[in-house]
C-alpha cells in the first residue's frame, strides 16, 4: 500500500547505465559516467507508475566510472543514504551504479547502514545508454519496482530481472547483460511486469557494530590502509614484505581453495601478523568459503569474497 507523499530517493553515481558512446550501438567503445541522474530518470518511461505513485528525487552524488571508485565517493554515498533513510518520508534509496565494483559498494553500504525496514537499491547497466538496445531503463524500472515493494528492506542489486542481496552479489562476466550472480546461493527473488517475487527472505537485519559505522564514516579523515594479495603458483612474500615496510594495516589474502597459501607467502603473512597488521583468508574460489579448523594461524573471512573482506577489515580497523 502506498502511503501518500512517500518518496524514493535516486542518487547517481555515474557507470555504463550513465554511459554515451560516439557510435551508436557500440557497445564497449564508450565512456561511462556522462549523463546526469535526472536524464536518466527521464529517458524510463513508466518510472512514475513503477514508483507505485511514489514521488521521485534525484541527486548525483557521483559521475565516475566505477573501476575508480575510491573511499571519498563511498563516504559521500553512505552519508547521504544515511540523511534520506532517516527522513519518515522517505520509502528506499536507489542507486546508479557502474557494475565493475557495485558488489564493493554494496558491502560496503550493507555494513554502513541501518537497512532493517527502508531498502537501498542497486542499479546498473551492461550497456551504454546510447545503445541500440539500453539495458538500464528496464533495470531502474525494475529498481523502482522493488524500492517500492511493501517489506523491502536491506541492501540490494536488481539488474536482468533479478533481485540479489550484497552478501553474495558477485559480477561474473565482463560483457553479458546478465553480469551478475549469487553462486550457489541464488537470487532473492526476480521482477516479472514491475511485481518483485521473492524466492528467499530479504536480507536479515544488521548487528549493533553495522549500525555505530556510520558515525565513524561520517568523522574519518583517514582510512585503514588495507590490501589485498593473492596467493598462486610460485608466490612471494615479497609483496607483503614491502607493504609492511610501506605502513599496511590490514592485509587480505585470497587464498587458494580451503584457504591455503603458498609457504613463501604464508611465512610473510605471519610475520606481517606478528607486527600487529590484521591478516585475513579469503579464498579464490567463486562459490563456496572458507571452512575454518582448530588452530588456524590466520582468521578467515566468513565467507566474504576477498574484495568484500577488504571493506569490512577496513571498517573494522576505523572502529578499533
Ligand atoms: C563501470 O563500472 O562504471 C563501468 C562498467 C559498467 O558499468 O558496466
Amino acid at each position: 500500500m502506498q502511503v501518500s507523499g512517500q518518496k524514493i530517493v535516486v542518487l547517481g553515481t555515474g557507470g555504463t547505465i550513465a554511459g554515451t558512446s560516439a557510435l551508436a550501438g557500440d557497445n564497449i567503445g564508450y565512456t561511462a559516467a556522462q549523463v546526469g541522474v535526472e536524464q536518466l530518470l527521464a529517458a524510463a518511461p513508466g518510472l512514475a507508475l513503477a514508483a507505485s505513485g511514489a514521488l521521485l528525487q534525484a541527486e548525483q552524488v557521483a559521475q565516475i566510472d566505477s573501476k575508480d571508485m575510491d573511499t571519498a565517493v563511498w563516504q559521500a554515498l553512505a552519508l547521504r543514504c544515511a540523511h534520506h533513510l532517516q527522513n519518515p518520508a522517505v520509502q528506499g534509496v536507489v542507486i546508479t551504479h557502474g557494475t565493475d565494483t557495485l558488489e564493493e559498494t554494496a558491502w560496503f553500504l550493507h555494513e554502513a547502514l541501518d537497512t532493517r525496514s527502508k531498502p537501498v537499491v542497486l542499479t546498473c547497466a551492461m550497456r551504454p545508454a546510447t545503445a541500440l538496445t539500453p539495458d538500464g531503463p528496464q533495470n531502474l524500472l525494475d529498481a523502482m519496482a522493488v524500492a517500492t515493494t511493501p517489506g523491502a528492506r536491506g541492501v540490494l542489486l536488481v539488474a536482468a530481472g533479478e533481485i540479489h542481496g550484497a552478501r553474495q552479489i558477485q559480477k561474473v562476466h565482463p560483457y553479458r547483460v546478465n553480469a551478475f550472480s549469487s553462486g550457489e546461493a541464488g537470487p532473492l527473488g526476480w521482477v516479472e511486469e514491475g511485481t518483485a517475487r521473492l524466492a528467499q527472505n530479504w536480507p536479515l537485519a544488521l548487528d549493533a557494530k553495522a549500525l555505530s559505522a556510520i558515525k565513524s564514516i561520517a568523522n574519518i579523515q583517514i582510512w585503514p590502509r588495507v590490501e589485498i594479495v593473492v596467493s598462486h603458483a610460485g608466490a612471494t612474500g615479497a609483496l607483503v614484505d614491502a607493504l609492511v615496510r610501506d605502513g599496511v594495516q590490514g592485509l587480505v589474502v585470497a587464498c587458494t581453495g580451503n584457504g591455503t597459501i603458498h609457504h613463501a607467502l604464508e611465512a610473510a603473512l605471519l610475520r606481517a601478523q606478528d607486527v600487529g597488521v590484521r591478516v585475513v583468508r579469503a579464498t579464490r574460489c567463486p562459490e563456496g568459503q572458507v571452512l575454518p579448523k582448530p588452530g588456524d594461524a590466520l582468521p578467515d573471512s566468513r565467507g566474504l569474497s576477498p574484495v568484500k573482506a577488504r571493506i569490512s577489515l577496513m571498517l573494522d580497523l576505523l572502529q578499533h
